[in-house]
């Protein structure tokens, strides 16, 4: 008779990193479902925004590949599944924004995550939007040649 230790649960999402997806999806409480609604109740407020939906609005025709990589990008950041294969700051360096736009961005985000998602789950999606913000406006402003680089 074998011996194997127990399995971890399965979570209901498609991941590469099973434990650690599970264990993320029990401390946040984040699950698919709210990953989807955040991204698709986030994108109808941007896209209803006077300062950033012209600039979605020029660049996204399609919106359901880009809802769904969104969902993607999402559950790989909050729940590490290794889903999101992409390069956000190429996509971002040539927008014509400053910090006042990843501001309104960021607004919008907070105020999406904070209506769907328990308090430990927004604070978790929260922090991480904060610091990737950072890091893309710290990219556009590198390519527009402002910053050195290091
Ligand atoms: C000023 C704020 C922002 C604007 C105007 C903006 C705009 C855009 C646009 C127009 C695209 C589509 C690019 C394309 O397909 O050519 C895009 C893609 C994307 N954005 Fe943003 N974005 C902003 C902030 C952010 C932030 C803060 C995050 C992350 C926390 C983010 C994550 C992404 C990702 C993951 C993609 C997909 C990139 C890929 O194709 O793999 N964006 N964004």
């Amino acid at each position: 008779m074998s011996h194997a230790a127990p399995r971890p649960p399965i979570p209901p999402i498609r991941t590469v990193r099973p434990e650690q997806t599970s264990d993320l999806m029990a401390r946040t409480g984040l699950s698919e479902q709210m990953l989807h609604d955040l991204v698709h109740g986030f994108y109808d407020k941007v896209r209803r925004d006077a300062m950033l939906g012209p600039i979605f609005a020029e660049r996204i025709t399609d919106w359901g590949p880009h809802l769904a990589k969104m969902v993607d990008f999402w559950s790989s950041v909050a729940l590490m599944t290794g889903r999101y294969h992409g390069a956000p700051v190429p996509a971002h360096a040539g927008l014509p924004v400053e910090w006042a736009h990843f501001e309104r961005w960021l607004a919008l985000f907070r105020q999406t995550a904070r209506e769907l998602c328990p308090p430990e789950g927004a604070a978790h999606l929260i922090a991480r939007a904060e610091r990737i913000a950072r890091s893309l406006h710290m990219a556009t402003r590198d390519a527009r040649g402002g910053v050195p680089a290091l």
